[in-house]
């Protein structure tokens, strides 16, 4: 076999591998064969160990030789801790958001977080462990609070509870997550996120101008309805988009300069676009670009930076990584609730034929029915629109939910008649008593 020189291994590394070999009772070259030979094992396991890279829970992380996620040139990386607050079920989708954008992530959670979610769904989500104890002499060997520190781009503290938010003023440093906040020099941003009370308290508001003043960029907090019933005011935490835009833009990513493709002015596309550049903060140019067809060639030629479209266009792309989905409609959490469709029907027509309005609405609702039931719908999908099966199933369970279907109903009037005026469909504020004559539910399902 041959020999092992120690002495070319960086002093770092040397380091690491005398403290590992000494707690092991062996010698520098035996502990390095070792781990050769772990890794080797490891290789031929790939399937395995795979898994066990993303396993979450430092109890099952113990294998110092187990692979360590290498970053593709040029991926930037957040840190992400998530503190102990009922927003912290957020960051999981905050996660997805991260690394949609192209961000590596890995996650810390608080003690307390520990309580509202799992380190196995944040490492599951991130595809890395999940860190959560400042003395765990597995993680300190491996990875250690410094290299957490160090290996960020940018460090996002999401929820950022009231008494972390005071830990850090103050520089704390006794758990993970403040041993790395203060161990850091790269930037930070904190999503606050509490009760109103305890946002507008003193205390917090001093912990907050104390933290401006060191440099460290917030967030939010939203107005809005708490989690607690009946209790509401400032003190939501901003929605992961906006959190995850306002991360892009401290690490230079912003779209601020780029140009994004709706299809024509007073189109859904258009309202989304305008509600999501709104929600981001975002200073991205939108354009009009017409229909699917040639916004693709449009962006796929780099005349447009950013296109849009409506799966299963498209959706092979995706799936090849030749595209990447930055945002999606339901994202525009604004309009998450409106309808957006509606059938016309002349005032004559809805005296005369009301029955056979009635019985086409029915006919609607058991073809969605069917629809969503029936397997051959996919293959007709499918056919039409000249996808695969699969790609076809997957548009339809990812992106056009049977509950998006619903008909009979009208719903969040008051936001579409403030977007009409908004954007100049009507020339003076109306509420839903003006018009409440121009809605005629004809049909609703039981
Ligand atoms: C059900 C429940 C919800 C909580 N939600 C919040 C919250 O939204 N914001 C907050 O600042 N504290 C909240 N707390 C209190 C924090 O969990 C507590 O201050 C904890 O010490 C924070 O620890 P951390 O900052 O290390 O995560 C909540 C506590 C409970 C029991």
């Amino acid at each position: 076999m041959a020999s092992i020189t120690i002495r070319q291994l960086d002093d770092d590394l040397k380091q690491r591998l005398r403290l590992r070999a000494a707690r092991n009772g062996r010698s520098m070259e035996e502990e390095a064969r070792i781990i050769l030979g772990d890794a080797a094992a490891l290789q031929v396991k790939a399937g395995a160990a795979r898994d066990q890279a993303a396993a979450p829970d430092r109890d099952d992380a113990t294998d110092d030789a187990r692979p360590r996620r290498v970053l593709a040139t040029g991926t930037q990386r957040v840190v992400l801790i998530i503190g102990g607050g009922i927003a912290a079920y957020k960051s999981l989708d905050l996660i997805r958001r991260l690394k949609e954008r192209g961000l590596a992530v890995r996650c810390i959670l608080t003690r307390a977080a520990r309580e509202f979610i799992t380190p196995l769904s944040a490492s599951a989500l991130s595809a890395e462990p999940a860190f959560t104890d400042l003395f765990d002499p597995t993680t300190e060997f491996d990875v250690g609070h410094i290299r957490l520190a160090r290996e960020a781009d940018l460090i996002v503290v999401a929820p950022a509870t009231a008494d972390l938010l005071a830990r850090m003023a103050g520089g704390h440093a006794d758990d993970l997550a403040c041993a790395v906040l203060l161990a850091t020099d790269r930037p930070i941003l904190v999503a606050p996120a509490m009760n109103p009370r305890m946002w507008e308290h003193p205390a917090t508001q001093r912990n907050l101008a104390q933290l401006a003043g060191d440099g460290v960029a917030v967030v939010g907090p939203n107005a809005g309805e708490m989690a607690e019933a009946g209790e509401a005011g400032i003190g939501r935490m901003a929605e992961p988009l906006e959190i995850a835009a306002a991360a892009l833009s401290l690490l230079g990513k912003d779209a601020g300069d780029k140009t994004i493709a709706f299809s024509s002015p007073g189109s859904s596309s258009n309202l989304i676009l305008l509600t999501l550049l709104k929600q981001t903060g975002s200073k991205a140019k939108p354009v009009p670009t017409g229909g699917v067809p040639g916004t693709y060639t449009q962006t796929m030629t780099g005349q447009i930076d950013i296109g849009w479209s409506v799966v299963p266009f498209a959706l092979k792309d995706v799936n090849e990584g030749k595209i990447r989905i930055v945002a999606r409609a339901r994202d525009a959490t604004e309009l998450a609730n409106q309808t957006i469709r509606a059938n016309l029907a002349s005032v004559s027509s809805l005296k005369t034929k009301r029955e056979t309005i009635i019985k086409f609405m029915q006919v609607i609702e058991k073809s969605i029915d069917w629809a969503y039931t029936n397997p051959q719908a996919i293959e007709i999908f499918a056919k039409n629109m000249k996808v695969t099966p699969e790609i076809a199933k997957q548009a339809v369970d990812g992106f056009f939910p049977k509950s998006a279907m619903q008909i009979g109903e009208i719903k969040d009037l008051e936001r579409s008649l403030q977007d009409a005026l908004e954007y100049k469909f009507i020339a003076s504020p109306k509420t839903p008593a003006d018009i409440a004559g121009l809605f005629d539910i004809v049909y609703k399902p039981k």
